[in-house]
């Protein structure tokens, strides 16, 4: 008697154990990306000067481990489309170390301006893409 109890507890606790384990995998796939800890999922898209340039968010916090910080607000508002608005959001500025090439430099810790054009700039087609995929998903 007491072993059928006890063969059956270990049967239940088995039972128990599977359904936690698939919840908990389930939990994870389903985590949302959490936009107070990694700022803005939608990514940011200048469009002038030239049409286009990308910035994602994830790339640099989740993926990278920078703190708001080392961005905002010295570098650039918590506000999408401000840099836009200075005359010298340029290439000439980055190349001197200011907004992206403040990180984006030859020998610092990210790839410089100075190459993999196509890395932030997705171009006029890009664009194109991106809003149609932001439309469908119902977002402005
Ligand atoms: C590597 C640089 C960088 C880091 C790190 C960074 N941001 Fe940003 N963030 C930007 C840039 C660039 C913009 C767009 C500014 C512009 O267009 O002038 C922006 C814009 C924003 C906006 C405005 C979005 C909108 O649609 O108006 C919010 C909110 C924001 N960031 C939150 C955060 C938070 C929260 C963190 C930290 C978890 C963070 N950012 C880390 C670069 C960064
Ligand atoms: C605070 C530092 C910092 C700033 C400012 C910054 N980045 Fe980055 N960025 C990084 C680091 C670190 C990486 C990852 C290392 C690498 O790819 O060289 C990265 C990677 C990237 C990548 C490659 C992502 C991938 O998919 O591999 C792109 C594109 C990019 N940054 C665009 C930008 C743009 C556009 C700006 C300006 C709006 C910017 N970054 C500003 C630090 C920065
Ligand atoms: C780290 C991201 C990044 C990389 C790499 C990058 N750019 Fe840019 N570029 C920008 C941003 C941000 C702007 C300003 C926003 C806009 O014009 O939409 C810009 C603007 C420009 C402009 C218009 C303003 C100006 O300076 O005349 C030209 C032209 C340009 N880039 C060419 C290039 C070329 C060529 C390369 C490769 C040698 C390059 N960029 C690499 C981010 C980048």
């Amino acid at each position: 008697m007491k072993r059928k109890l006890l063969l059956l507890l270990i049967v239940l606790g088995f039972v128990a154990y599977t359904f936690w384990s698939v919840a908990a995998s389930n939990q994870s796939v389903n985590d949302e990306y959490d936009e107070d800890e990694y700022g803005p999922k939608e990514p940011i898209v200048w469009t002038s000067p030239v049409k286009g340039v990308i910035f994602e968010h994830k790339t640099h916090t989740l993926e990278t481990g920078l703190d708001c910080d080392s961005c905002h607000d010295d570098n650039f508002e918590m506000l999408a489309g401000m840099a836009e608005d200075e005359d010298d959001f340029t290439m000439k500025s980055m190349e001197e170390g200011r907004y992206c090439g403040n990180c984006h430099y030859e020998g610092g810790f990210a790839f410089s301006v100075k190459t993999r054009c196509t890395s932030c700039h997705i171009g006029v087609r890009g664009v194109k893409r991106l809003e149609l995929e932001i439309d469908g998903e119902g977002r402005k």
